[in-house]
């Protein structure tokens, strides 16, 4: 299993870097492609482990699938004849749950399996089920699988008990192509489910509100091929900004989406990162040590989850205490005590974190048990003295394009080991 080996100092990170596409944007988008026969371009997608599982779970299904490896990808449902996603690959990506709703939509059945818990919490489906049910589907979970079957589904008006992204991303699929209108309340206003409106649209779905928490989306007949940019990833130029506020110099982001990301920059700002935006490009500045910042995550537009752990790493060596409340998953503090094994002064009781700055990280081989922890590691590892490493980096892999090839472009010293 590969480790990254990291050499933490203080030399300020000086440099560019190009943003990749939104990892969150793209699996959906990939699973939109079961909803017609025509062919889906897709581009600016990142090659991450995710995008292949992604690209193996519709190829299981009987597509055909082009990838270029640089960023662009074909997907061709026209072949499509299993209707099944094994437990196999759900339990290496809970994001496969997407192919739920298309697949109704499209087919009639599926069979989908249930994904589990996973490191950050339970994670249940229910509403992703309820509002299937509410368009007319039948379902029953035997086996742990989902099996679902609609000869046609109709619109509904569903309110969701809590916003969830793939739930909204899910139904919004299936309502493209339900006989009449679907109205979904307290819908996720998150960009990537906005980017996911933007492709249907284009494949000829009718869907307004977008950004807001109800959309309406008119069924139609039938949806056609489309060509589509992936927005860029929000998080992957967080978690840049995050190493630069803690390590100190002067980076710019390319390919980056500043409008996608105000409670990021406004906690960076906080922090005392000097921060300039265009309509693609962040250039930021730190010549100090971050300022604590009190942060709550809340679905968008307020601070994400998935900021959580950068943020942190960053309050670990920041003057002054914060208090981090995360609200989303109820079991996503895994890194405090990797974090504390490096020195971190951080006390977790329920889903409440009291981090008291240190001056100092110390290098300590840490490992990581989701995607965004591993992140918060790998940038705690930039400052820390000595040598951090973070083993079971497949988790970072799931999410990042390169890490260690974009940061040390930047001035970080992170190697790739395969240990014997
Ligand atoms: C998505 C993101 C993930 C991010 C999360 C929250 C993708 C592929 N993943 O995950 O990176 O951390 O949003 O922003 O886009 N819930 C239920 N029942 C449901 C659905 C959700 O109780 O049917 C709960 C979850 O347990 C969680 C909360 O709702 O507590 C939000 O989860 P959700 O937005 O669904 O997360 P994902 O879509 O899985």
């Amino acid at each position: 299993m590969e480790q990254l080996h990291i050499v933490g100092n203080e030399r300020p990170l000086e440099g560019e870097i190009i943003v990749s596409g939104a990892k969150n944007a793209a699996l959906p988008i990939m699973c939109a492609s079961l909803l017609t026969r025509d062919c889906l371009h897709l581009t600016n997608v990142p090659m991450l482990r995710d995008v292949k599982t992604t690209c193996r779970l519709l190829q299981d299904m009987g597509a055909k699938v082009a990838c270029d490896d640089v960023s662009c990808i074909d997907i061709d449902c026209s072949s499509v004849n299993q209707y099944r996603a094994s437990y196999d690959l759900v339990k290496t990506m809970r994001a496969s749950i997407l192919v739920l709703g298309p697949m109704l939509a499209y087919f009639g059945e599926t069979q989908v399996s249930l994904p589990g818990g996973c490191a950050i919490g339970s994670r249940p489906v229910d509403q992703h089920i309820k509002g299937l049910q509410a368009m007319g589907a039948e379902i029953d979970i035997q086996h742990g699988y989902i099996k679902a079957r609609a000869k046609k589904l109709h619109g509904a008006r569903i309110v969701m008990d809590m916003v969830t992204v793939t739930g909204t991303e899910n139904l919004m699929m299936a309502a493209t192509l339900a006989d009449g209108e679907t109205i979904l309340e307290n819908a996720a206003m998150e960009p990537e489910v906005i980017d996911l409106a933007e492709c249907l649209m284009a494949m000829g779905a009718k869907i307004t509100g977008l950004g807001t928490p109800r959309l309406v989306i008119q069924g139609v007949e039938r949806l056609h091929g489309a060509e589509h940019a992936i927005i860029p990833d929000r998080i992957e130029a967080g978690t840049f900004l995050c190493a630069l506020a803690m390590r100190g110099g002067k980076i710019i982001l390319r390919h980056a989406a500043p409008k996608t990301m105000g409670a990021i920059l406004d906690k960076l700002d906080e922090a005392g990162v000097l921060l300039e935006q265009g309509d693609d490009w962040i250039l930021a500045e730190m010549r100090q040590r971050p300022k604590a910042v009190d942060i709550r995550t809340l679905p968008y537009p307020a601070f994400p989850t998935d900021m959580q752990a950068q943020f942190m790493a960053m309050n670990s060596i920041a003057t002054g205490s914060s208090k981090m409340v995360e609200t989303i998953f109820e079991n996503r503090f895994m890194h405090v005590p990797e974090l504390n094994r490096m020195g971190a002064n951080i006390i977790a009781e329920g889903n409440t974190a009291v981090i008291h700055g240190v001056e100092q990280l110390s290098g300590a081989k840490v490992m990581a048990t989701d995607l965004r922890a591993s992140a918060g590691l790998v940038i705690a590892g930039l400052v820390a003295n000595g040598i951090t490493i973070v083993d079971r980096i497949y988790h970072l892999d799931r999410g990042y394009e390169h890490i260690e090839v974009k940061l040390n472009a930047v001035g970080a010293e992170i190697q790739r080991v395969r240990p014997d």
